[in-house]
């Protein structure tokens, strides 16, 4: 085994370990507002769920590099969901793969990915950011918590959301049960690759 220790590395290194270790990474393509109402849509791979009673999701952006001035900025999301509170989880499947890959590029805090990618606006019931209406799984999210984790470049933030309401498209659902071979979900790997959920196999957990 090769042993390494963090602090003899650059950051950057640290999170080719990280982002290679940690596969396949599930996207949460998460939509929100900034005060004004501009709107942003922006995928993130750091993305679990924390609890189902109530149910929480997570996800983590992270602090820009810095850009040629030398400065280390945040991302458009975590400025908003701090802001007004609120953010629409949308869950990435294979067919608007090339969408979300569009809204990952660092683009100004005007810009509206909606506009960038194509992608489909839909009203939500119970927050102001809008849902992806490509997408067949969407959660409404109230901010629950944010733990500025680290400040650094390359550092992070973790954002906890309370879902208010799930919106899951119906041909998908069966008593509470979601059909994976129609989500047709996708996960991220390290760089530009992605992994399919098709490719599975059953381990029943002992009693
Ligand atoms: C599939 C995918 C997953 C990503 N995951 C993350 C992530 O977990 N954290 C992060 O900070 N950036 C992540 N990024 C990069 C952000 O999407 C990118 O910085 C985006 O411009 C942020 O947008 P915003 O400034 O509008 O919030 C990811 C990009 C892609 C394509």
């Amino acid at each position: 085994m090769r042993t390494l220790k963090p602090g003899d590395q650059t950051p950057q290194d640290t999170y080719k370990l990280l982002v290679g270790s940690v596969v396949p990474r599930p996207i949460a393509f998460v939509s929100s507002m900034d005060a004004e109402g501009v709107r942003n849509l922006a995928p993130f791979s750091f993305f679990t769920v924390a609890s189902a009673n109530p149910p929480i999701v997570c996800f983590c952006p992270m602090v820009r590099p810095p850009n040629d001035k030398g400065l280390a900025s945040s991302k458009d999301t975590l400025r908003n969901v701090v802001a007004t509170r609120e953010f629409v989880l949308n869950i990435v499947s294979e067919d608007f793969a090339a969408q979300m890959n569009a809204c990952s590029a660092e683009l100004p805090p005007e810009v509206d990915e909606f506009e960038v990618s194509g992608l489909t606006p839909l009203a939500s019931e119970v927050v102001r950011p809008p849902r992806v209406a490509e997408s067949h799984i969407h959660m409404e999210c109230r901010l629950a918590q944010v733990v500025h984790v680290s400040t650094e470049p390359l550092g992070g933030s973790l954002v906890l959301g309370e879902v208010l309401r799930f919106h899951i498209r119906e041909s998908l659902l069966d008593n509470f049960r979601i059909d994976p071979d129609k989500l047709h979900a996708i996960g991220r790997m390290a760089g530009s690759t992605y992994a399919r959920t098709t490719d599975r196999f059953e381990l029943v957990r002992p009693k």
